[in-house]
């Protein structure tokens, strides 16, 4: 029998910015594949909080510790972009049940583009299965506490930039 080669995973998103929920994932992708690229869309129709650039900032500071996972960005399709980085594999978190649809009818689309890129479903963890971005970031501009539920830098910046000084979590 052929041995498996080393895998090369890429985990897509906006990540505006990464949460908990994100870094779980990245935590637990780190130990299935030999390379991990957390690589935030640059065409997003979004308007995001944060620039990529910034972005880009926070996912290096926060993941600096994982010796085979790199930042990247890109843009156009992600199939495409995955093939540029010799990938194989596409990794997405699922939440809930609400999550699988919209995941589906990507990871069907991503296959007709380029059947030998397979995308892999982990769930999340069930401490952070109900955290999103864009939760995070009306609780934080409504001046509810968000610790626990991002890295401490990322609820740092969230406050510079939302200029909300409450709640602060230690
Ligand atoms: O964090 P998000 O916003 O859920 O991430 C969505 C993302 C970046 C995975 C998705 O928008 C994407 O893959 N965009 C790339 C464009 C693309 O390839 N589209 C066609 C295939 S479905």
């Amino acid at each position: 029998m052929e041995k498996a080669p080393p895998l090369v995973a890429i985990y897509p998103g906006s990540f505006d910015p990464i949460t908990n929920g994100h870094l779980d994932l990245v935590e637990r992708g780190s130990k299935l594949f030999s390379r991990l690229i957390v690589a935030i869309l640059r065409n997003d129709s979004k308007e995001p909080l944060f620039t990529v650039e910034e972005r880009m900032e926070m996912l290096g500071e926060v993941l600096q510790n994982y010796a085979n996972v790199e930042v990247d960005s890109f843009d156009g399709l992600l199939v495409d972009y995955a093939a540029s980085q010799q990938a194989t594999v596409l990794l997405r978190g699922i939440r809930a049940i609400s999550d699988y649809e919209f995941e589906l009818t990507r990871a069907l689309m991503n296959r007709r583009l380029r059947p030998e890129i397979e995308t892999v479903f982990m769930m999340s963890g069930e401490a952070y299965s109900f955290i999103s971005s864009r939760l995070v970031k009306e609780v934080i501009s409504l001046g509810g506490n968000i610790s626990g539920l991002v890295p401490h830098s990322v609820e740092l910046r969230l406050r510079k930039r939302l200029g909300n000084t409450n709640a602060i979590g230690t």
